[in-house]
């Protein structure tokens, strides 16, 4: 409250900024690798790191590359002349769609590349193998060469997890089509404004998915994106429409004569067809990813050819294990980096069998995921801290009743709590499996800090050290490097390039620059790498041992249940609501999901507080973004606190939706109001039952700098 003394500076144009911060959290006890796991491991002798010190960076990732087959080898490892635009493997050419299904198909054509479960456990689920998969790859990239696409351009898929979806990526990637899938769960309203920054003409979609039992309709979701996409002046020609039943249409929507297609009928006249796949230089963008970041428009990250697939393929094998063998799970939804990384490109590339599962895990019981592991003979697993705690809410005794066998298990997206490691690593991996908490990013490609599963002690609430070849350093904001074991956090950056890093924001060089490199470069003009750290935008602090602890986004972010959510996204999602004056997200403490939305709005003069202006703001959120953003509250107030220059401290209510200290408040122009607010919210909060467990030292000092930057 207002009168408690704490160390928080609050002048308006001086607010708190400081990155570091002393953090005391109790040493946790080391995990050995499973012997086992270590006498089969891709990565089973220390001396790997040998290979990746820093006197052998660049040409230390060579032998990621080498992993992949090249129509023609490389002349420049790495280029740095268009610094910090890095560009890797110069000269060379490959093709993705070649390295993940035709060169598999040539040694081992009936090994499954792919198993889909169906969310309905009635319905079977499908191998599809490496032969097969080159079969319906080739005949989709016919389909999509036939309506005119080319290398360079274009294409937006807004598809669920179905086989159909990796099909769509690799056979764009055979044609060098630029693809850039939006997660389903994403409004139509989302998929339209991607399409329209990404400039696509075609939208590949499907009728409809199970999630949680019920067979949505998506299609309709296709129509809200055109409409959305053409708004911004992008015209969409051709929407392909998979159909989950062949031959069945599942949606209510009608198609749209002379626009919308049904692929199914569209297949037959190209069956058998081969598409050679194009030869592409491995500088040449595979793919684009969105995500958020501090302003509303989205940032679409541009991935390479060969430098992600290298790194995707090479991550793969030591941090995942991935052995042609095996059947690899990862949970994760292709909508995400994660899924395109580790459900597709690198276990494909690879030679593996990848398992996609359609649904809820916890549909339609807790053992569901064990049943599947069960049934495929599922030995990698990989999954966020939200499913895991989820989860262990509610099935923590379903693993045991199950037999399958982990000898690897991911985490990723968010920290894990030592409490939940301890139960994934015991329960779930039945204390004979190993955890690789892998901490990276949708920009960085791949894995930027993890444990070799083989190797290295596992630290429950640590990522682990730095990954091969990657150089991280802590810095504080006056570019001070915080030394290992100080106690103290700064904001994570990677000294060298590796060859997953983005090419480039969409559209937006100059805030690429801005965003990931300017915070600590001395000198713009500069070609060495030396000068250009990479700013992960993330806090976390280096123990004495060298393994790193991720405390979480030191941005406008929101990181709910491992997805990104800008705040100003949500913001002006809720101001197209006509009653509304000022719009603020702020994250709450979540048991479950880790963060979760609360928004505050104020509201036009004259203008009552109703249910009807709540509810129209949920609409507007869930209709701009998706569900997934959907807040969990929703606060009316009679006034926003605001420094003497307007500005919004989102600090103050983060405070107050978490029941933690506001600070100092002396400085805000209306510092009555905060007490009218935390009455307001809290007895609300406390009526619903809402109040959170007290925080621990880094959350709070999360909930209390928020939105400071
Ligand atoms: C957070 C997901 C702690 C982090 C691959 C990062 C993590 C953001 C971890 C990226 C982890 C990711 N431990 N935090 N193991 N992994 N994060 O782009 O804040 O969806 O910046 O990529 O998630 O989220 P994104």
């Amino acid at each position: 409250m207002a009168d408690d003394v704490n160390d928080v500076t609050d002048d308006e144009t001086n607010e708190s900024s400081e990155a570091q911060i002393a953090v005391h959290w109790r040493e946790e006890n080391y995990y050995e690798p499973p012997a086992a796991l270590t006498a089969q491991a891709n990565a089973s002798d220390p001396a790997i790191r040998d290979q990746f010190t820093e006197d052998k960076f660049p040409d230390c990732f060579t032998a990621y590359a080498d992993l992949l087959t090249w129509y023609k080898p490389w002349d420049t490892v790495l280029d740095t002349s268009t610094a910090p635009f890095w560009k890797w493997f110069v000269g060379g050419e490959l093709n993705a769609s070649y390295n993940c299904v035709d060169r598999h198909m040539e040694t081992h054509p009936n090994k499954a590349a792919l198993i889909w479960i169906p969310e309905p456990e009635t319905e079977a689920h499908q191998a599809i193998t490496y032969r097969e998969l080159y079969v319906r790859v080739n005949e989709f990239a016919a389909v999509l060469k036939d309506l005119g696409l080319k290398a360079g351009d274009r294409i937006t898929f807004h598809m669920p997890m179905v086989p159909e979806l990796p099909v769509a990526m690799l056979a764009a990637a055979r044609l060098g089509i630029v693809h850039s899938q939006v997660f389903a769960g994403f409004s139509g309203t989302a998929a339209g404004h991607r399409i329209a920054d990404s400039g696509s003409t075609v939208l590949v979609t499907m009728d409809g998915y199970y999630r949680s039992g019920d067979l949505l309709d998506h299609k309709v979701k296709a129509d809200e994106a055109v409409e959305a996409a053409a708004r911004e002046g992008q015209h969409v020609d051709t929407v392909l429409v998979f159909r989950r039943y062949p031959g069945q249409y599942s949606a209510k929507t009608p198609m749209v004569e002379g626009r919308d297609v049904f692929v199914d009928d569209l297949l037959p006249a190209h069956k058998g067809e081969v598409v050679e796949p194009t030869r592409l230089s491995a500088t040449d963008p595979l793919f684009l990813m969105y995500t958020s970041g501090t302003t509303g428009r989205p940032k679409g990250c541009q991935h390479s050819i060969g430098g992600y697939l290298s790194y995707v393929a090479g991550t793969s094998k030591y941090y995942q294990d991935i052995h042609p063998d095996d059947t690899y799970w990862c949970m994760a939804d292709i909508g995400w980096i994660t899924g395109h990384s580790y459900i597709v490109y690198g276990p494909l590339a690879l030679g593996t069998t990848s398992v996609i599962y359609e649904g809820t895990p916890n549909y339609p019981d807790a053992g569901r995921p064990w049943r599947i592991a069960q049934q495929l003979g599922v030995n990698i697993f990989h999954t966020s801290p939200t499913a895991i705690r989820m989860l262990r809410k509610v099935g923590p005794d379903e693993p045991a009743k199950y037999n399958y066998h982990f000898k690897t298990m991911t985490t990723v997206g968010e920290p894990i709590e030592p409490e939940v490691w301890r139960w994934y690593y015991e329960t779930v991996g039945k204390g004979e499996a190993a955890i690789t908490d892998t901490w990276w990013q949708t920009e960085t490609g791949g894995f930027l800090g993890s444990t070799l599963p083989g190797i290295d002690k596992m630290k429950p609430g640590s990522c682990g050290p730095a990954a091969l070849g990657i150089y991280p350093v802590i810095l504080d904001e006056d570019a001070n490097e915080v030394p290992k074991g100080s106690g103290k956090a700064g904001n994570i950056c990677i000294r060298a390039p590796w060859p997953g890093v983005f090419q480039t924001i969409w559209g937006q060089p100059e805030r690429f620059v801005s965003t990931y490199y300017a915070k600590y470069n001395k000198d713009p003009e500069s070609k060495d790498w030396h000068d250009w750290p990479y700013f992960a935008g993330d806090g976390a602090l280096e123990a004495a041992d060298g393994y790193f602890r991720i405390l979480g986004r030191v941005d406008d972010v929101i990181n709910v249940a491992g997805h990104r959510l800008g705040t100003k996204e949500l913001e002006s999602a809720a101001l197209t609501v006509n009653e509304v004056a000022e719009a603020a997200a702020v994250p709450v403490i979540d048991d479950i999901r880790g963060r979760v939305v609360e928004m505050y709005i104020s509201l036009k003069p004259g203008v009552e507080a109703s249910a009807d202006v709540e509810n129209k703001v949920k609409v507007a959120i869930e209709t701009d973004i998706g569900k997934i953003a959907r807040p969990k509250n929703i606060w009316i107030v009679p006034d926003m606190p605001k420094t003497r220059s307007g500005k919004i401290m989102r600090r103050v209510i983060a405070a107050t939706s978490n029941f933690t200290d506001t600070g100092d408040i002396s400085t805000l122009a209306n510092p009555e109001v905060v007490e009218k607010i935390r009455e307001q919210v809290q007895s609300a909060k406390r009526a619903k039952g809402e109040v959170p467990r007290e925080l621990s030292e880094t959350e709070e000092h999360e909930i209390k700098s928020f939105g400071q930057e």
